[in-house]
This record gives C-alpha cells, structure tokens and sequence, in this order.
C-alpha cells in the first residue's frame, strides 16, 4: 500500500525556524579539546581553533550551540574561563569526572561561535551557584562598559558586549545525578527569580530557559514541568525538553523514535497549557527542545574516569552511526519542524566528538558521521513556513511500541521562492514504501532534485577510514507529473524531494 501525502500553501503550522537547527558543545569529553579547539593542529588558527572543525560547522548549517554544558555548567565557575590563559585555574569537573584546564571559556567560545557564523546560547549554574552568580555572568557578557565586571571584559579583549539573548537556566535539574539536583518547587523557585533578575538588567531582548525533564521517562516527568511552570511561567519564555533514543537490538523500535518524540512534544504542550490556563496567563511558553539525539548509552557507553583517574579531555561517549541512526536523526528533525508552532529552538547534541555529527582525530582529519547529512540537507533546504500535511500512511510492527506510521514527513514552502521542499523517512525495516504526493496546488512546479539516504546495510557506520561508501545520492524514478508526485522510498531511509 502506498503512503498518500497532500501538500497545499494554506495549511501552514508557522514559519521554519533557523533556531531548530542548534547544536551543543559541552565541556565533555573531547568536544572542546582536540574537538572545537587544539593549538598546533595544521588547520589551527592562531587562536587554536581547527579550521576543519570550522568548516564543517558552516557546511553542517548550525545556528545556535549551546555552551557550556550540559551537566558541565552544574559545578562551573565561569570566571575560570576568562583573562590569561597562563592564570587560569585547573580544577575538577565532577560532572565528568575530567580535569578542566579552562583553556577554553566564555570570551574564547563567544569569539569562536564569530568564526562559526552561529549564535551561543548561554547556560548558567544554578547547580551550585544561583542568582548573584547569573547576574554577574550576564552583565559581564552584556553590559556594554563602566561596571567592574563589563570594564573586566573590555580589559579581557572583548571592547564590545556580547550581546547573548539566549540563556539557560541551569541544566537538567531534574536529574538526580545533576550536581545540586533539586525538586522541582526548589528549581521552580530558584529558576523565576533567576529569570526575574535576569530580566531587571536585560529586560524582554533576553529568551529564557527554564529546565524541562531529561527525557520522557523520567519519573516526575509531567509534575515537574507542571511544579516548575507553576512558579517560573510568568518569567521564561522556554521550557526545556531532552530525549536520547538508542537501537536497544531491535531496529523496528529504533526506527519508532520520531513517533515517540511527537508524543513527547504533544504531552509538554499538555502541561505547559495546563498551566498556562490555571494561571489564565497571556504569556506563551514554548519548547526549547536543546538536547536531542541518538545515543548508545547502554551498548557502547565509554565508562566515566572514576577513582584517581582525573584525565583531561578523555575519549567519552564517542558513538559512531549507522545509516539506520541517521534515517532516525532525520525523521526526529521532521518532528521537530512539524511542531514549529510551539517546538521554538532546538540543539543537536552534540556538535564535536561527543555524540556528534562531527568526528576528529587529534592532529588528524575531521570527518562526516552518517547524522550529519540528514541534518545539513534539512538545515539547506527547509525555508519559509513549515506546512501541515494529510498523511494518510501505512503503518508497521514494533515489538515494543505496537503499530507506527511507516512514513513520517513534513513539507516546507517558500512563498518568497516558489519553492517547496519534502523530507520523508520511511521507518519500515524490510519493505520499499511507495510515496504518492498531491501538489497539484503548488502550480507549475517541476522537480528540482531528489535526494535517498540509504543502504542495503542500515547498520553500515561511518568511520574515520571510511566516512564516504555510503552518502545521499539520487532518489532514482521520483517523478512529477500533473500536480502528482511519486516516488518509492527504500526500507530504512531518508529523502529530500525538492520542487521549484
Ligand atoms: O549531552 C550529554 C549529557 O546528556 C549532558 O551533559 C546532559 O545534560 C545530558 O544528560
């Protein structure tokens, strides 16, 4: 049975958002070190920042990337990070269970988010640190001069502000291994006068982010969002939300993760409008959906350093991905732009090494792993408003979570261009899905490209030997004609279909 797809102009859900195509670079790992940043490697700049990290950033299309953790920020002190490299302080980061030289910090990322051409979206500390210490980040950041801390800046080499409007509060609060973890009354408490102080010196040019739930199988998921919202709603304009997925041996229900990210977003805006009601509040709090991606935490997890063992930069969470994790990757970005009305910001983590679309060998190359095609295309090509469409597919088996829809996929139209853009993943392990588009309200359109990611062996990875055998490459026998777009989407795989 064929997939049946209607695509049309006034059906828009609201416009693609550039903030959904974030990343995250977390002191972790060798995301920062030998990751983002190592002195000496032949395409370092004289910064230290390597030029092929760089490059690959542009290509992957990032906006925003969120900094400096993740679970990192909960026992940060971020003056450690600014001044002279030579004065700052090694200490212990707990989180990770690393040595932090601070060779990197606040000023360093900000003048490399310049070169990224991408936006920092700032987290502060209120695992062991709270408002004082948000206020003073802030001011040193953006106040333009004539305090001890923006005059700190200036005499740091940074003579302008920087000008961060996006800033979170905390990370992961929720998480019981989150240094200065809290229920949620505390953090909903702390969070709103964060926010409400924040604002006094940064007014509504700020964008806040109160801590959601860790994933959707945390046990307060629901009453957290519910205590917290209850307290911080009038002051944040973003509630968080975080989801890991892994293939746990059954690739039927690793491809279900887009449809168990759409019941995620579906149940947040469940509680973030029961609040909003109960409050009979004119504010609308949207989802900053900041850490997402596909993470073998149970099959490949590199242990944490433990005992006397502090290294610096350790090899962590370095996952390689299959062609099946990056039609995963994909299809979780389709649900993402099908909920852009309140889904407002959105970071793939991670962005280096660390559960990453990008790979580095110290002193040795970058290279592509499978999720960076998926998420570069989309970046390219989704423009305009993102529209709603009628789906009306098959669906398949998986063992864990029952019956899915086979097809997952949303269209985005370009007024400006004329031009419309359709990513579909098809979710089905073992059998071809036939794909039937009406268009036939867009007019006169022809199809400009068709793009398959996709493999007779879906558990094919990437590696730094081998990170090109299997790329995008031509959907073969996509075809419109009289408005009626038709194509056969091979098991497990990822497509853009483009018409202009
Ligand atoms: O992205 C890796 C880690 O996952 C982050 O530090 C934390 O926020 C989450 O649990």
């Amino acid at each position: 049975t064929p997939a049946r797809v209607t695509a049309h102009p006034a059906f828009a859900v609201g416009p693609v958002r550039r903030e959904t195509f974030g990343t995250f670079v977390e002191h972790l790992g060798r995301c920062v070190y030998t990751g983002i940043y190592e002195p000496g490697h032949p395409t370092a700049d004289d910064d230290g920042w390597r030029g092929d990290v760089l490059g690959l950033t542009r290509e992957l299309g990032v906006s925003t990337v969120r900094y400096p953790g993740g679970n990192f920020v909960s026992g940060y002190r971020w003056e450690d990070g600014i001044g002279p490299k030579d004065e700052r302080p090694v200490r212990l980061d707990l989180a990770w269970h690393s040595t932090e030289t601070n060779q990197v910090g606040l000023d360093d990322f900000v003048q490399w988010c310049g070169r990224a051409g991408v936006e920092p979206m700032m987290a502060v500390n209120l695992g062991t640190r709270g408002v004082q210490e948000a206020l003073d980040v802030l001011e040193y950041c953006n106040h333009p001069g004539g305090t001890a801390l923006s005059d700190l800046r200036r005499r740091n080499g940074a003579e302008e502000p920087h000008g961060i409007s996006f800033w979170c509060l905390g990370n992961e609060m929720d998480g019981p291994w989150q240094i200065g973890h809290k229920t949620p009354t505390e953090y909903g408490r702390l969070a709103a006068e964060t926010a409400r102080a924040m604002r006094m010196a940064g007014g509504d040019a700020l964008r806040l982010v109160a801590c959601g739930s860790s994933g959707p199988t945390m046990d307060t998921f629901g009453e957290w969002e519910r205590a917290v919202l209850m307290e911080a709603y009038e002051f944040v304009d973003y509630i968080s939300a975080h989801q890991y997925v892994e293939n746990r041996g059954s690739l039927e229900d690793h491809l279900a993760a887009g449809h168990l990210m759409d019941r995620f977003i579906r149940e947040i805006v469940a509680h973030v409008d029961h609040v909003r009601s109960v409050l009979r509040s004119a504010r609308e709090v949207h989802i900053s959906f900041d850490e997402w991606n596909v993470w073998h935490m149970s099959s490949r997890r590199t242990p944490v350093p433990s005992g006397s063992d502090w290294p610096e930069a350790p090899e962590l969470t370095e996952d390689l991905y299959t062609v099946a994790d990056a039609v995963v990757v994909g299809d979780l970005l389709i649900t993402l732009l099908r909920h852009t009305d309140r889904v407002h910001a959105a970071s793939l983590a991670q962005l280096v090494n660390v559960i990453a679309p990008i790979m580095t060998a110290p002193g040795g190359p970058a290279w592509k792993q499978t999720i960076f095609h998926p998420f570069a295309l989309t970046s390219a090509h989704a423009r305009g408003e993102v529209l709603q469409l009628a789906v009306d597919s098959p669906s398949y088996t998986s063992p864990q979570h029952g019956l899915v829809p086979a097809l997952s996929a949303v269209a985005t139209h370009d007024a400006d261009s004329g031009s419309v853009t359709l990513f579909a993943v098809n979710r089905a392990s073992d059998t071809a899905l036939p794909l039937e588009a009406d268009v036939s309200a867009f007019e006169g359109k022809r199809l400009v490209e068709a793009l398959v990611f996709a493999s007779d062996d879906p558990l094919w990875c990437a590696t730094q030997e081998d990170s090109s055998s299997v790329l995008p490459g031509p959907l073969e026998g996509a075809v419109l004609e009289d408005g009626r777009l038709t194509a056969v989407l091979p098991p497990v795989s990822w497509a853009m279909l483009r018409l202009g």
